[in-house]
Formats: structure tokens, C-alpha cells, sequence
């Protein structure tokens, strides 16, 4: 495995067209939609860095931005900003682009947590990340701060779980 590689090492870049048969019925790309490209390209972007197989560990919030209209063109830009042991921090940056206008709006950003598994399922080494440009150096510096975060979430949601089994 290699020590380290570079951010754009596992930049990924997804564009596509909006048909009508992945909006909603105020003729904009469905949430859920948005949602599967953004996992999509993240998981491929985590894959590009580890080499590995990885699975979804969390996805943090995501805000709607802005309306991608049918029609638009959507572009999705992922790559590994940040890595612990096993998990890898990936930034996803979606754009709509009016493309008879030009006109372009930042339609949602993301963090997703993926984990690099080995043949038998279990978390594996990753390579770590060398930040490069101003943009992959902040994420860097502020990428310790959202793991943090990540780990009390899942605490409070393993308690939340505990308790509705007990429910159950
Ligand atoms: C993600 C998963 C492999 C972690 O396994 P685990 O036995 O909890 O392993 P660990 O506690 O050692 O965690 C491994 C790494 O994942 C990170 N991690 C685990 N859960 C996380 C979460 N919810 N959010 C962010 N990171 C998480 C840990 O911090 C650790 O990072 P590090 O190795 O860089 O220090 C396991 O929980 C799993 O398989 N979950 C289901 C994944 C899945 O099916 N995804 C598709 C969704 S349908």
C-alpha cells in the first residue's frame, strides 16, 4: 500500500443531464436521486484513494442549496480530503448548470465517512492524504473538528438505538 497520495489522486467528476424521469413533481431532480449520485461518486472517489472495497460508514447533513431544474446539467466533484486509520473523509460538491444560459449555482456540499474493508469484511489501512491546494489544505485542517463530531453523532444514536430496542 502506498504511504500517502495526493487529494487529486481521487477526484472524481460526474456530470449528467436531469430527465424528466428523475424529478419530483415541481419538475426538479428528486432529493433521494441527488442523494444515490452523491454516495456514488464518493464511493468511487474512497475506492480511487484505498484500492480497496469500502462501504458507507455515515453521510453528514445534506442541504438542498439551490433547485436543479430539468433539463440542467449536474455535476458532482468528490476526492479524499482526509483519513483516519480506516476511514476516509470525502467532500462532494454538486453544481447545476443552465446549459443554454451558462448560468451555474452551487446546488449542495457534502461530507460522507467511507471505511476501506478487507476480504473478510473488517476495517483495513489507508493511505493518508497530502493536501495541496488552498481549498484541499482548509478542509484538511478542519477535517479532525467534523470527525469529532461524527463520533459523538454516533454515540447519541447508538443510545437512541439501545433505547428503541428496548421498545420493541
Ligand atoms: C462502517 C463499519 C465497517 C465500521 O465497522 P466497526 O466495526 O464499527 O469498526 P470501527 O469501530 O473499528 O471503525 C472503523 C472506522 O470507521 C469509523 N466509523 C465507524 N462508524 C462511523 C460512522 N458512523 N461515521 C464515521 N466514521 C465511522 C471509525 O471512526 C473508524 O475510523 P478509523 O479506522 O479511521 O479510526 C461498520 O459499522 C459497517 O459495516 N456498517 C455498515 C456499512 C454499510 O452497510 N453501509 C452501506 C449503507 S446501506
Amino acid at each position: 500500500m502506498e504511504e500517502s497520495k495526493f487529494c487529486s489522486e481521487s477526484l472524481v467528476v460526474k456530470t449528467s443531464i436531469v430527465f424528466p424521469t428523475d424529478t419530483n413533481t415541481y419538475g426538479t431532480l428528486f432529493g433521494g436521486k441527488l442523494m444515490a449520485y452523491i454516495d456514488d461518486t464518493a464511493a468511487i472517489s474512497a475506492m480511487r484513494h484505498a484500492r480497496r472495497g469500502i462501504v458507507t460508514a455515515s453521510t453528514d447533513s445534506v442541504d438542498f442549496l439551490y433547485p436543479i431544474h430539468e433539463g440542467n446539467a449536474v455535476c458532482l466533484e468528490a476526492f479524499v480530503t482526509y483519513t483516519g486509520s480506516s476511514s476516509m473523509e470525502v467532500f462532494v460538491k454538486v453544481t447545476a448548470e443552465d446549459l443554454i444560459s451558462g448560468e451555474r449555482h452551487l446546488c449542495a456540499l457534502s461530507f460522507l465517512t467511507m471505511v476501506a474493508i478487507d476480504e473478510h469484511g473488517k476495517p483495513t489501512k489507508v493511505p493518508k492524504v497530502i493536501p495541496q491546494t488552498e481549498e484541499e489544505k482548509s478542509l484538511y485542517e478542519s477535517a479532525k473538528e467534523r470527525a469529532e463530531a461524527r463520533k459523538k453523532r454516533k454515540k447519541e444514536t447508538e443510545e437512541l438505538a439501545k433505547k428503541y430496542r428496548s421498545l420493541g
